[in-house]
């Protein structure tokens, strides 16, 4: 391990660490064993004996050593480090480790692509997850975020359709090059609020250089709120100091080929030769009352804050200064949730981020055995924890008293809830109004305006990159029909995007459509205009 700085989440962790160098072998009975190469038998050459007690713990416990892989970004890659925030935030968020400068918190990042299993090449064509796991004083918060800012979807609703959509298809389990088969043009062209997500993923941002060298985003709005109780929507961003690199779409094919493991090599290597990879931290702030002043909806998590308009406030950086100790510990047993927030942080009704809050908790009860997952070492809070839970498989805590109900006049031993003015977390108190429907709101179907703005910011070369990218993937679908479905998608686009894929493929280059993104979407501004009248 290198520069193992003793900082808060290091400590506790080293209570957990264990080094066996010159320790006689036991059972996990502590019972000193003479023997470990060969099985208790009836003879030299005769059957091992069921009594074997040691062959039985042995095999028993490799056969379970294996837990199911995260049901996406299962590949993934971590390192410990730190944060440092530059100038305290509270006039924004009352969040305590944003409120000082140069308060520093100890982190825990995973990195991770999304599609493919765990033992997947680390150059695929897709997005990265970039995951930080914030041990501070108050407990943990975590920033569950990508390497691309937008998603596929709007409603959290659509995900497990989505993901079915881009795993290798069930009848045969081939996983072609990452969004190549037919499922996910299929799925693409039938939900067109895809279009901006796409024209990143068919970018260079889906085939990042480094870990070190990528950018992450919180994605969703989430809201700040300070002291006063005053609230702030915000976005998070990562900046990498190293700048945003990727590789070209050959040297992603050979890399991948050559060494699987080039992404995850890149940032152990790094890391143990003290080039610590660092991020800034930036943060969008945007009023409550400004809310309805932008061309999209703040809530749709298919729409970026354009930095012209909201620029990114540079707030803090991260270093990542320490390699894990252990894969299975750490990185394989880590739970991020996007609902794991802190006094000053609290959600939006972005309706992905609300199912998001539901899905992570629900998955690692599965994932990780039960609900004591958090009395797993990477997951503990440097913080004190204390609540009337109990038991459960791998229950580790032992706690005291006849007593684990609130309220009670019985025991001295259970917690007490804690007033807001002494930390106690106390939800945002927005006002909340409408009939119940299954529904979208029409200020979240405009789909291109932003796809159009992204592939029109970008250069020569990038727009060739974008036309190949497409060219190769969507030449992987079988499907006539659905290439054409997408081509007329991508035509509210660009049309020198479609026209370009379209000679790529030899398919019927779309008839031009006059659309003029210069100006606002009129269904946007129709539904602003409606909820600044309601609010
Ligand atoms: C991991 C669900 C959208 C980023 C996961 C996992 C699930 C999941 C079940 C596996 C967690 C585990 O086993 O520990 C969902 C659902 C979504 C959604 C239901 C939409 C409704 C997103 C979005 C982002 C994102 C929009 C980025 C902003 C991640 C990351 C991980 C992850 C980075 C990996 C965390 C790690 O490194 O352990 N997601 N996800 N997800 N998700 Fe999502």
């Amino acid at each position: 391990m290198s520069n193992q700085e003793q900082n808060k989440k290091n400590q506790q962790l080293d209570q957990f660490r264990v080094n066996d160098k010159d320790k006689s072998l036991t059972t996990n009975q502590g019972l000193k064993m003479n023997e470990d190469e060969f099985s208790l038998k009836a003879g030299e050459r005769g059957p091992s004996l069921l009594e074997d007690f040691h062959l039985r713990e042995k095999i028993t416990h490799f056969d379970h050593e294996r837990i199911p892989e995260r049901v996406v970004h299962a590949r993934g890659f971590a390192a410990h480090g730190e944060f440092e925030v530059y100038e305290s935030l509270a006039p924004y968020t009352k969040a305590n480790f944003l409120g000082e400068a140069g308060k520093k918190t100890p982190v825990f990042v995973r990195f991770s692509t999304v599609a493919g299993s765990r033992g997947s090449g680390d150059m695929a064509r897709d997005v990265r997850g970039f995951a930080t796991k914030f041990y501070t004083d108050e407990g943990n918060y975590d920033l569950v975020g990508n390497n691309i800012p937008v998603f596929f979807i709007q409603d959290g609703i659509k995900f497990p359709d989505l993901i079915h959509a881009v795993k290798p298809e069930p009848h045969n389990e081939i996983p072609q090059a990452q969004s190549a088969h037919d499922t996910f043009w299929d799925f693409v062209a039938n939900n067109q609020e895809t279009a901006h997500m796409i024209m990143w993923h068919l970018s260079d941002r889906a085939i990042p250089r480094s870990f070190r060298m990528m950018e992450g985003f919180g994605v969703h709005t989430f809201r700040f709120v300070n002291e006063e109780g005053q609230a702030f929507f915000v976005k998070f961003h990562w900046k990498p100091v190293l700048g945003v690199h990727s590789v070209i779409w050959d040297e992603a094919l050979k890399l991948n080929g050559n060494d699987p493991d080039f992404q995850r090599r890149d940032l152990y290597d790094a890391i143990e030769n003290g080039q610590y990879p660092e991020y800034e931290l930036g943060l969008q702030i945007i009023k409550e009352e400004d809310e309805f002043n932008f061309d999209f909806d703040v809530l749709d998590p298919t729409k970026i804050w354009p930095e012209e308009d909201v620029p990114v406030k540079i707030v803090g950086k991260m270093t990542l200064n320490q390699n894990i100790d252990n894969y299975f510990a750490e990185t394989e047993q880590v739970a991020f949730h996007p609902g794991h927030v802190v006094p000053g942080i609290d959600f939006t009704n972005d309706p992905l981020l609300q199912a998001r809050l539901f899905s992570y908790t629900d998955t690692q009860l599965i994932r990780l055995g039960g609900p004591n997952f958090h009395e797993i070492p990477i997951n503990r809070p440097v913080c004190p924890f204390h609540n009337n839970q109990r038991d459960g498989y791998g229950r580790q805590t032992i706690n005291s008293g006849q007593v684990s109900y609130h309220k009670n006049s019985l025991a001295d031993n259970t917690p007490t809830p804690v007033s807001e003015e002494n930390g106690g977390y106390k939800h945002y108190q927005e006002k909340v109004e409408g009939k119940k429907v299954r529904a979208r709101s029409i200020s979240f179907e405009d789909h291109f305006t932003q796809a159009a703005l992204f592939w029109n910011s970008m250069s020569d070369v990038e727009k060739n990159h974008i036309i190949d990218a497409f060219s190769f993937e969507l030449g992987k679908c079988k499907e006539v029909a659905i290439r054409e479905q997408v081509l007329d998608m991508f035509s509210n686009v660009s049309h020198d995007l479609v026209t370009g894929i379209a000679e790529n493929l030899g398919l019927a280059i779309p008839k031009k459509k006059e659309i003029d993104y210069t100006k606002s979407s009129p269904a946007l501004s129709q539904a602003n205009t409606k909820k600044k009248a309601d609010t």
